[in-house]
């Protein structure tokens, strides 16, 4: 017989039929009038099925009876109506195959509630609590909406380069990729190592976005995105920074800066009504048990023009509002997490897109404005996590971005690939990059984002 995943019984599968079942316990109560009922959890929701058994199971006494959380097994048996409250249908028991036993004593996810921070210890069992769980089920729903979106819309998917030799975002945040010893001594009279001597003969990085990659497809093809990890070595520990986290960037030929604006809105409502209505129950567990309003606040999205504000703008307001902001407000000055919180939550109650801001405090590729002092910027603030989507119109202009990169200290030697782009047949492009995970934590309510990844890398934690 065909294992049914536990949605199915639940949601599906008519009460009569025989079925087999296959999970984790997640609690046992054994009753003295000779039966035992079993919370059954696969994953594949976030409710369990009951399973009751009777004492005239052979293995009652000395293995069912023994079933604690953690344990793993498989059931067959007859999917009945159940009499009592909390659920529809439950099984009703033939034979239940103990696949492997946990240690009541040494399992870290007993029956009591356990915090994020302690479930963080145990990366590997986590997914198996109700929250997790959850999290993992509309991470995946997110990731495949994504590629549909752009899919339905005739972008092509361009797998970008994990190691490049580029830094996209000229911070200086990179992981370099090396196969010298670090421990081996530098040869007597070089002083130094050189790279002449690494693997790829020059310096090496993880990404730190596939955008300059991304940049010369869309050069050739129009338009195309790219979904894949990115890598950051900043000390920030915070709630919304990870050092490996993921990104989708989608780059359009033919394109400014209000298209860019355009294509990011509708991508986040899109994905917001994709999850509303296909991960309800998991929505509700979040509104109910981490973020008391959680469906609103995204059916509400869905249907909100994002308000669109110019940097100088908001500068503006931030300055004339009574609030007393850690970071006093200033023009020049690049927006903290209070100040966007502020615009999202306070002011516009919602998404907004703050567009044109100073060209010091932006990336050397952000096209310049012909007021010379900002740049074709776009950055799409959500409430309560602030900066989700990042993106720009780029400089398509050779002499322009030369410029650009001068004042930023970039060497062009580095890029001349990327300026070959401007040499033959240069086009108007924009693009954006979403940080996945901080989308994920939107849309879960969960408040650190090392919740929302399964394997969280941050400074001092691998
Ligand atoms: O604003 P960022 O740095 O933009 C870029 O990398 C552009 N090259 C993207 C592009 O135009 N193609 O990063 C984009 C987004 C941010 O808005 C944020 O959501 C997320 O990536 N992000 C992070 N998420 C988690 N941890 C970090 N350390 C992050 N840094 C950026
Ligand atoms: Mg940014």
């Amino acid at each position: 017989m065909k294992r049914q995943r536990v949605i199915e019984l639940l949601t599906c599968t008519p009460p009569g039929t025989q079925i087999k079942a296959a999970g984790w316990v997640r609690t046992r109560r054994s009753s003295k009038g000779g039966f035992t009922f079993i919370e059954l959890n696969d994953g594949s929701s976030l409710h369990n099925v009951q399973v009751m058994a009777f004492d005239n199971l052979p293995n009652y006494s000395d293995e069912i009876n023994h079933l604690y959380p953690g344990a793993s097994i498989a059931v067959t048996g007859r999917l009945v109506e159940s009499e009592g409250s909390g659920q529809s249908v439950e099984i009703k028991a033939d034979c239940i195959r103990v696949l492997g036993h946990a240690d009541p004593l040494n399992y870290p996810l007993g029956k009591q509630r356990i915090n994020f921070e302690t479930l963080r210890e145990v990366p590997h069992l986590r997914a198996r609590t109700n929250s997790f769980g959850a999290v993992a089920r509309v991470r995946s729903l997110l990731a495949h909406e994504i590629h549909r979106f752009f899919h339905e819309r005739k972008f092509l998917l361009v797998h970008t380069p994990i190691i490049t030799g580029n830094d996209c975002e000229g911070a200086g945040a990179m992981f370099q990729v090396t196969t010298l010893d670090p421990l081996a001594p530098a040869a007597p009279d070089s002083g130094t190592r050189n790279y002449a001597d690494d693997f790829f003969g020059r310096r090496a990085a993880l990404t730190v976005s596939g955008q300059l990659e991304g940049e010369t497809y869309a050069c050739a093809l129009g338009d195309i995105y790219t979904f894949g990890p990115t890598f950051r070595a900043e000390n920030s520990n915070t709630r919304r920074h990870l050092s490996e986290f993921w990104m989708v960037e989608p780059e359009m030929a033919f394109a400014d800066l209000n298209d860019d604006a355009d294509l990011a809105q509708d991508f986040l409502r899109y994905l917001f009504d994709a999850v509303l209505q296909q991960c309800s129950a998991d929505l509700e567990f979040f509104d109910k048990r981490i973020e008391p309003g959680l469906i609103a606040k995204l059916e509400h999205l869905v249907e909100q023009e994002f308000t669109r504000i110019t940097y100088s703008d908001a500068i503006a307001l931030l300055a004339k509002s009574e609030r007393d902001f850690d970071f006093p407000v200033s023009w020049g000055m690049d927006l903290q997490s209070e100040h966007e919180r502020h615009l999202t939550e306070e002011i516009f109650k919602g998404a907004v897109i703050v567009t044109d801001y100073p060209a010091q405090i932006k990336a050397f590729y952000m096209r310049r404005n012909t007021n010379e002092r900002t740049v074709a910027a776009m950055d799409v603030l959500l409430p309560k996590v602030g900066e989700i989507v990042g993106g720009s119109q780029r400089e398509e202009r050779l002499d322009y971005l030369l410029e650009a990169m001068r004042n930023n200290n970039v060497d062009p030697d580095n890029y001349t690939q990327y300026l070959d782009l401007r040499r033959f047949g240069s086009v108007p492009h924009a693009g954006f990059g979403l940080g996945f995970e901080r989308f994920v934590q939107f849309c879960t309510g969960m408040s650190n984002i090392r919740d929302v990844i399964p394997f969280p890398r941050t400074p001092r934690r691998l």
